[in-house]
């Protein structure tokens, strides 16, 4: 799959904040753990968040790459706490334009934000201090090709961070090793699977409303409800971090 063909999520976006019931579903599962500030699309909660802030051990003016960035706020609040720069990279231009929007309300305007993906950053070998990624990876299909690529782009020594669903049929840990990484944690993110369990649910018990507020960009949505929570269990939300050879 070629990811500047991977529009699946842009109705999605283009009605993402006109949805009161979709707030109120992450609201009522979340409570304050939900960033809702951020707008995030995914499962990210503001625990992931502060562990992947000490996972990337971001400095001042360091530049952070937030691959597949979507509206861009996981990427935004960590670089903004830490004084860093912010690339952030997403196939879709109405996310890449969401996220312009956003990183000037939530006061991080130097923050750039461009098309792009995990297997065509565009950017220098080395330019990157440090690289994100939030929910993403799991729709990426050539996952060594992605890690190349990170690798390519990273400083030696630079710090990658991401959270991604790992069915037993994918090892991240394996595929890192081989480009170049070394491994420094694994963990399963706190409470993950009842809350997003919980998630599907409502959107499922909610699919009307939904429809009506999101229009044609509901039925990403639906589909993932009803159909991930037969595989959920065994594919853990798990958060990694590891560094490029120094
Ligand atoms: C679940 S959303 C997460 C967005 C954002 N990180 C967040 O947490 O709000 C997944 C994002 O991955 C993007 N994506 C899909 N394929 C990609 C690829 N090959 N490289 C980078 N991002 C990709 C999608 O466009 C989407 O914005």
């Amino acid at each position: 799959m070629n990811e500047t063909a991977e529009d699946r999520y842009a109705g999605f976006y283009a009605r993402q904040l006109s949805s009161p019931t979709l707030a109120r579903i992450y609201r009522e599962v979340y409570g304050d753990d939900h960033p809702e500030e951020l707008r995030p699309f995914g499962f990210v909660t503001r625990t992931d968040l502060a562990r992947m802030a000490d996972l990337l051990e971001l400095r001042p003016g360091t530049l952070l790459l937030d691959l597949g960035c979507g509206r861009g706020g996981p990427g935004i609040a960590l670089a903004r706490a830490a004084g860093a720069r912010l690339l952030g990279l997403d196939p879709l231009g109405v996310a890449v334009e969401g996220a312009r929007e956003l990183s000037v309300t939530l006061g991080l305007p130097g923050a750039r934000f461009a098309v792009g993906g995990f297997t065509g950053t565009g950017l220098e070998a080395g330019s990157c201090d440090a690289v994100l990624s939030v929910d993403a990876l799991w729709m990426v299909w050539n996952k060594r090709a992605a890690f190349a690529e990170v690798a390519r782009v990273l400083r030696p020594g630079g710090r990658f961070v991401f959270s991604t669903w790992e069915p037993s049929y994918v090892d991240h840990a394996r595929l890192l090793a081989g480009a170049g990484f070394t491994v420094t944690a694994k963990e399963e993110a706190e409470r993950w699977l009842e809350r997003q369990l919980r998630v599907y649910e409502l959107v499922c018990s909610e699919s009307a409303a939904l429809e009506a507020e999101l229009g044609p960009g509901a039925s990403v949505l639906l589909e993932e409800a009803r159909d991930t929570p037969a595989s959920l269990p065994s594919s853990p939300r798990v958060i990694m971090a590891a560094t490029k050879a120094g």
